[in-house]
């Protein structure tokens, strides 16, 4: 059975990253593909009571750090892996460049260590595509704002928090250009969803080409 993929979705909280999940694996799913959408911190009965205590509790950065990854650990080797391995496409929102934007860039943590923590706990998986969605921070607190939802203890967070936040992930995405595709993420949502429907079909084809043939149809997915 062919390997699955995964595809990260990374932005700062406002950019719109929730708002194109369900929409990227219908999108998927339309195309013949099994798909699985979880997040992160969660994605398991564990690592989402660890998203509850991290999004509500006050704690200190390396704290934060050390949860986050028990969260990825658990989320990883339960829920992660075992879906590639049975050829589905996890569409995960958050994964590692998460952290070093949060964590790293935003509350100073030693990005050797998050790189280290990363490698201990998940080896060499990475995302196949991660889609970044890329708004300024005060259009993307001003879509918080709107939404009418109460903060939590990351969306409390200052703009000038998420402008370094913002720049890591740009920094990642020049770094890793293959990989990471920038979403224009200011446009209305159906501009939005175009750019994404994009990059998925730039990821099919190349899955398909790169593949070989087995079996007929329903197979091997
Ligand atoms: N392209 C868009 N234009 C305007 N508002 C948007 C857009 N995408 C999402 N929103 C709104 O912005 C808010 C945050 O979107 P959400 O998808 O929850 O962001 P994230 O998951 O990245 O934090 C929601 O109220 C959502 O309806
Ligand atoms: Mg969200």
């Amino acid at each position: 059975m062919a390997h699955g993929k995964l595809i990260s979705f990374e932005g700062i909280d406002g950019a719109g990253k929730s708002t194109q999940l369900d929409h990227a694996a219908r999108c998927l799913a339309a195309r013949g593909l099994r798909t699985r959408v979880t997040r992160e911190p969660g994605g398991t009965p564990l690592a989402e009571q660890l998203r509850a205590l991290l999004l509500a509790e006050p704690m200190d950065a390396i704290t934060e750090t050390l949860l986050l990854f028990a969260a990825r650990r658990d989320h990883v080797e339960r829920v992660i892996r075992p879906a590639l391995a049975a050829g589905e496409w996890v569409l995960c929102d958050r994964f590692f460049d998460a952290t070093l934007a949060y964590q790293g860039a935003g509350r100073g943590v030693a990005e050797d260590w998050l790189r280290g923590l990363q490698a201990q706990i998940a080896g060499d998986l990475e995302p196949d595509l991660t889609l970044l969605f890329d708004v300024p921070e005060a259009l993307a607190a001003a879509r918080l704002r709107h939404s009418g939802a109460a903060a939590d203890r990351f969306e409390r967070e200052p703009e000038t928090f998420f402008g370094r936040v913002r720049s890591m992930y740009l920094a990642r995405a020049r770094a890793a250009q293959t990989r990471v595709c920038v979403i224009d993420a200011r446009a209305p949502a159906e501009q939005v969803t175009s750019q994404v429907e994009a990059a998925l079909t730039r990821l099919t084809e190349r899955s398909a080409a790169g593949r070989p043939v087995s079996g007929g149809p329903g197979e091997g997915r």
